[in-house]
């Protein structure tokens, strides 16, 4: 009977009961604005939690078919089991990413996982040019003196990126958006990618080159890769000595791609000419928070945040109207989609 799709098979069965976990105002507000605008038959019943999917909140599903998270919920073995044993099958991702998810117990426990894989990669290679020129041009100090009364320039010279070379490590959706900004502005554009396409590098006018070639040639290097065990701490100690110096390095992917410490040395010594990272390796007990009155703890943070030539963003390249309403509507879609034919387009397997 499930097999059967349509308005019938979906009558036939109960309607999705989902737990939303870490949401936030803005989660609230776009799920349920999309899901009472879908016809009857397609609508599921959502509950909100504020806390993060975890060992413990795991018991506030207890109700549910299916979990709603995001990116810094912790979909552990743990957290797999104690939802099974709770009668939940579907894991529904409200991100792209999936590397916070035991794929492999959960195939076990025969949970299924699916994602949102594209809300808007426009939206992450826009914030990625913001930030590229809000760190070469030192628009953040800028701001910040003006608003003080102080219009003077010194300090604050930058450079063209016209005629200048960035790298880009990974060359999916949001890396082939950011080169056809980049090469708007006139850089001239490499990419590392194990899976290369050269008839894409011919259209975009780019070139592909090794992993090293990428540290060996950039001026400016952006990260546009899945963190996965091969990529992560891709930049290290070793990648950065055969940087240029003053390299600037921009992260909209995965903190964990950086090894934080080595970034904090390579700034000081002055190798590193900036850095500027919407997302942080340590990120799970800070961002998407007000700890605006709290005691920083993370030294590792409170010593990036000191730099004059850092910026941190709180994960929010993809934060736009538009990410928010596809990551709504591709979410209850991938759960009627589910339960209506036992599988989904955008469902993630263990590889
Ligand atoms: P995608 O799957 O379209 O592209 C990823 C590319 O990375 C693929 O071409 C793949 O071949 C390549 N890749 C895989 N392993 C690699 C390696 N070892 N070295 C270099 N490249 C490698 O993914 P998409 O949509 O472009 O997203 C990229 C990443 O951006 C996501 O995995 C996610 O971590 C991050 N992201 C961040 C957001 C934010 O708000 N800051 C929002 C959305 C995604």
């Amino acid at each position: 009977m499930i097999k059967l799709l349509g308005r019938f098979a979906f009558n036939t069965i109960k309607q999705p009961s989902v737990a939303v976990f870490n949401t936030k105002k803005y989660d609230i507000d776009y799920l349920t604005k999309v899901n009472t605008s879908l016809p009857e038959e397609k609508q599921v019943k959502l509950s909100f939690f504020a806390e993060q999917l975890n060992e413990n909140s795991a018991r506030l599903a207890h109700e549910c078919d299916t979990v709603c998270c995001f990116v810094n919920d912790k979909v552990s073995a743990q957290v797999l089991r104690k939802l099974s044993s709770q009668g939940v099958n579907l894991v529904a991702l409200r991100c792209a990413g999936f590397n916070n998810v035991d794929l492999k117990e959960a195939d076990k426990l025969g949970i299924n996982v699916v994602r949102v894989p594209a809300y808007s990669p426009e939206a992450v290679a826009e914030f990625s040019m913001a930030l590229l020129l809000s760190l070469n041009r030192k628009i953040h100090k800028a701001y910040n003196r003006t608003r003080d009364h102080n219009f003077a320039l010194d300090g604050l010279v930058g450079s063209n990126l016209h005629g200048k070379t960035i790298g880009l490590i990974g060359l999916g959706k949001i890396g082939i958006c950011f080169t056809k900004i980049c090469k708007g502005f006139g850089m001239n554009v490499v990419a590392y990618d194990p899976h290369r396409d050269p008839k894409l590098a011919e259209t975009l006018g780019f070139t592909y080159v090794d992993e090293s070639d990428i540290f060996y040639q950039s001026d400016y290097i952006s990260l546009h890769c899945p963190l996965t065990p091969q990529t992560r701490h891709i930049i290290n100690d070793h990648s950065i000595t055969k940087m240029k110096e003053n390299v600037m390095i921009i992260n909209t992917g995965r903190g964990a791609l950086i090894e934080t410490k080595a970034v904090v040395n390579a700034l000081k010594k002055k190798k590193i000419g900036g850095l500027a990272i919407d997302v942080y390796e340590q990120e799970e007990k800070l961002f998407f928070k007000d700890v605006s009155q709290e005691v920083l703890t993370d030294d590792v943070l409170a010593r990036l945040l000191s730099f004059p030539n850092v910026i941190i963003t709180g994960h929010q390249a993809f934060f736009t109207h538009e990410a928010l309403m596809n990551i709504s509507q591709t979410t209850l879609n991938n759960i009627y989609e589910f339960k209506v034919k036992g599988s989904c387009v955008n469902q993630v397997h263990p590889s």
